[in-house]
C-alpha cells in the first residue's frame, strides 16, 4: 500500500473535440474543490496545447496516451518525449493493451517508451494485463510479471518513479470489471515484483483499469494495493468522473 493520496487518471482514448474538451474540463474543474485525491487526464496529443492552458493552475495534471520509442528523427507521425515535455506533460501512458494489440507493441518497445519518458521527467503509466484466454489458461501472473519485468530490466533504479496500471484486457470497455479480490490479488503480485527490484516499491502507485465506474470504484479503491484508477469511458462524463474522484478522496 502506498501512503500518498490515490491517483485517478482519465484516459480519453480517441475521443474529444476542442469544444467537447472545454465543456468537460469546465464541468470537472467547477467541483474540484471537493476532491482530495491526485488526478490527471491523458488526452489525444493534438489537444495537449489546448489542455495545457485549460488545466494550468488547476489540480489536474496533464497526461499523454503514448510516446515514441525514438528520441527524434525520421519517424513520421510519432511524438517524442521531449515534445510532450514542451507541453508540461506530467504522465504518459505506455503499453496500453490497445497499443500492444493494434500497433504490435512488444514488451521491449514498451520498456523503451517508459525509459524515454523517465529520461525527460515524465512519469510513465505502464499498463499490464492478461487477455481472457490467458486468464482462463491460468497465466495471469505469468503474463503481468513478464510485462513488468521488461520495464524493470530496462529502467533499473528509476523503477520507483513509474506508475503501474493493471488493466485486464477482458475488462476494458466491456462492462466486466475484475472483482476487488481479483484486482487485489494481481496488484499484490505486482507489488511483490517491485519490492524485489527496489527498496522504494511502496512509492509506486498501482492503478486498476477496466470498466471502473462510479458504482464500483469505491470497493476497488478499498483494496490495500489498489492505489487509484485508470479510467476510460467513465472519464468522458463529468458527473461520473467526479464521483470517482470523490470516492478516491475518502
Ligand atoms: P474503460 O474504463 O472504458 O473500460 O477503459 C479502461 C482503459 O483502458 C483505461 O486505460
Amino acid at each position: 500500500m502506498t501512503m500518498s493520496a490515490k491517483l485517478m487518471v482519465g484516459n480519453w482514448k480517441m475521443h474529444g473535440s476542442l469544444s467537447a474538451n472545454a465543456a468537460l474540463v469546465a464541468d470537472v474543474l467547477a467541483v474540484m474543490g471537493q476532491v482530495q485525491c491526485r488526478s490527471a487526464l491523458c488526452v489525444p496529443s493534438v489537444y495537449l496545447g489546448q489542455m495545457q492552458s485549460l488545466l494550468s493552475c488547476s489540480p489536474i495534471a496533464l497526461g499523454a496516451q503514448d510516446v515514441s520509442s525514438h528520441a527524434s528523427g525520421a519517424y513520421t507521425g510519432e511524438v517524442s518525449a521531449d515534445m510532450l515535455r514542451d507541453f508540461a506533460v506530467r504522465y504518459c501512458i505506455v503499453g496500453h493493451s490497445e497499443r500492444r494489440q493494434y500497433h504490435s507493441e512488444t514488451d521491449i518497445v514498451v520498456a523503451i517508451k517508459a525509459q524515454r519518458a523517465l529520461a525527460v521527467g515524465i512519469t510513465p503509466i505502464v499498463c499490464v494485463g492478461e487477455s481472457l484466454a490467458e486468464r482462463e489458461a491460468g497465466q495471469t501472473e505469468l503474463v503481468v510479471k513478464r510485462q513488468l519485468a521488461a520495464v524493470i530490466q530496462a529502467n533499473g533504479h528509476c523503477i520507483s518513479e513509474i506508475v503501474v496500471a493493471y488493466e485486464p484486457v477482458w475488462a476494458i470497455g466491456t462492462g466486466l470489471t475484475a472483482s476487488p479480490q481479483q484486482a487485489q490479488q494481481v496488484h499484490a503480485v505486482l507489488r511483490a515484483q517491485l519490492r524485489a527490484a527496489t527498496a522504494h516499491a511502496d512509492r509506486v502507485a498501482i492503478l486498476y483499469g477496466g470498466s471502473m465506474n462510479a458504482a464500483n470504484a469505491q470497493d476497488l479503491l478499498a483494496q490495500p494495493d489498489v492505489d487509484g484508477g485508470l479510467i476510460g469511458g467513465a472519464s468522458l462524463k463529468a458527473v461520473d468522473f467526479l464521483s470517482m474522484l470523490k470516492a478516491a478522496s475518502r
